[in-house]
């Protein structure tokens, strides 16, 4: 009796709960749709933005490569949203309760009940970052003669499995690589092509299928319920696992909850709750999801557990902590119960959507419909003059430095690699990545960036292309170096003075 009337109670709470979810936009009296910050600002930091002078001064000095910028010379740093979230006040309150121990850590059982609560997951192997679990489900499940498929590839994600001798095949579907396009999920498997691979490989040899939630090279594109369901019904079918890299699962479930027919209504803890009931396993990147550091690998299921247990006190640290420090699994334990907040998901869709639909609508590339990650110029059009051995969105990257003082990272040809003739492999699509990190950007802020997109747009034509100066063998595009071909930042800079004069 005392537990039925608990239950009543709790599903009473559950009604209560998505009846409120339905009453979370704010509707402009102006008809306007502007995103609005559900969030004040209580710690600042203090930006510099440096006159376009110095700004040229510091891309030469970084080999035109935005990863070697100095922080302190960028004004809005759209590099990733990776560990560069804003945390709230919760979760910095929470970091100083932090239970220091090696073994056993109180911490570290509130970041188990969290994972319960949020994923209802039961097991959970904590690790320092994403590529920490990729490395470790990689290590326990992968083999030559194998292959996983997925949706999409991430860069350190298709490197662990390869490092294994596995193959990885990508099974998008036609409207995952379209630049403009109204189809809202981009991000789903291709079940033809699935069943193709399953049938090529043999079941037996798949070691798992692999979901990315907001799959981030193809900027970061959601993938349907509907699909999730589809995959997991044919993964079931033939005993092969099911994977999820949930590392951007925030707007995921942003998207499926406001775009898929039948999710209006429903909280976000039941629809992430459902997505998860379809996997057999999954992971996460902390600097993303949670807004903190570190990261996991959680399952249901004891057997997979067991296989990967032992390889974390081994690589990451005891099974308490796995290489995170105490006060990030307490800000973790709170990021996570958090991103069950309509609130927080809801920011980076809602700003990237008005600045991707105001770039759009001015005629400027950008990726179409937006997505959960950021802002996608597509270099290729923006600069159709130069030609992709010239590095059309590296030189996109630099001049958008060069013209604001904001720091994008280039996803092209130069984040490709060479084939075995020394000749470059021309990447897919050349874009420019302007990460949201979440709750970091005031409108404001959005609209600088739109206006100086804008004025490099108007004057593409001034934007040359680059060359190595210095070409590391693997992984390039972190620390490799580039000149300009010719004397374009030159004209770029005078131009900037000719349009603002003593501006910024
Ligand atoms: N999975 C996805 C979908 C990611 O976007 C990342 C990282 C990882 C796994 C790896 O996680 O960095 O904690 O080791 N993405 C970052 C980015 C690096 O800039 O997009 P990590």
């Amino acid at each position: 009796m005392v537990l039925e009337s608990g239950m009543i109670l709790r599903t009473n709470y559950n009604q209560l709960m998505e009846n409120l979810e339905k009453l979370k936009t704010v509707k402009f009296y102006s008809g306007e749709t502007t995103p609005l910050e559900m969030h004040k600002v209580r710690v600042v930091q203090k930006l510099n933005l440096l006159p376009i002078e110095e700004r040229k001064v510091s891309i030469f000095g970084a080999g035109f490569n935005t990863f070697l910028l100095q922080n302190k010379d960028v004004f809005l740093d759209m590099l990733t949203d990776s560990g560069t979230n804003a945390m709230s006040d919760n979760q910095v309150a929470s970091m100083s309760l932090a239970d220091d121990s090696y073994a056993g850590s109180a911490s570290y059982t509130k970041l188990e009940n969290a994972i319960q609560e949020v994923f209802n997951q039961k097991y959970f192997l904590p690790v320092h970052q994403g590529r920490a679990a990729e490395h470790i489900i990689a290590k326990s499940f992968c083999k030559a003669g194998t292959v996983v498929p997925m949706n999409y590839h991430f860069t350190t994600t298709k490197a662990h499995i390869e490092m294994m001798g596995s193959a990885v095949e990508e099974i998008y579907t036609d409207e995952a690589l379209k630049i403009k396009s109204d189809f809202p999920f981009k991000g789903n498997m291709d079940i033809g092509k699935l069943n193709d691979v399953i049938e090529r490989w043999g079941a037996g040899n798949v070691a798992y299928i692999r979901f990315e939630a907001g799959t981030n090279l193809i900027g970061g594109q959601p993938f349907s319920m509907a699909n999730l369901r589809e995959v997991s019904a044919i993964a079931k079918a033939n005993k092969i696992m099911l994977l999820m890299d949930t590392s951007l699962i925030n707007e995921n479930l942003y998207f499926i909850k406001t775009k898929e027919e039948g999710y209006q209504d429903k909280s976000i803890k039941t629809i992430l709750h459902e997505m998860l009931s379809y996997t057999d396993f999954s992971y996460f990147s902390g600097r993303k999801v949670s807004c903190t550091r570190g990261g996991g690998i959680c399952t249901n299921n004891h057997d997979i557990y067991m296989q990967m247990r032992d390889w974390v006190p081994l690589y990451e640290g005891f099974l308490t902590y796995g290489g995170m420090s105490v006060r990030e699994i307490e800000a973790m334990a709170v990021g996570l119960i958090e991103t069950l907040d309509f609130n927080v998901i809801s920011h980076s869709p809602t700003f990237i959507k008005y600045l991707v639909d105001a770039l759009d609508k001015k005629g400027i590339p950008v990726i179409t419909p937006s997505g959960g990650l950021g802002c996608h110029l597509d270099a290729k059009d923006f600069l159709s003059h130069v030609p992709q051995q010239q590095y059309p969105a590296g030189a996109l990257a630099a001049a958008l430095y060069i013209a604001s003082g904001i720091r994008g990272m280039e996803r092209g040809t130069i984040s490709s690699v060479r084939n075995e003739n020394g000749d470059d492999v021309l990447a897919d699509v050349e874009l420019l990545r302007l990460a949201f990190p979440r709750r970091v950007f005031t409108l404001s802020q959005v609209k600088y960036a739109e206006d100086r997109i804008q004025w490099l747009y108007d004057n593409r034509h001034l934007v040359g292309g680059l060359e190595w100066t210095e070409e590391p063998p693997v992984l390039r595009f972190f620390v490799g170096k580039l000149k300009p071909i010719g004397d374009w930042v030159d004209k770029l800079v005078a131009k900037f003075r000719q349009d603002f004069g003593d501006s910024l």
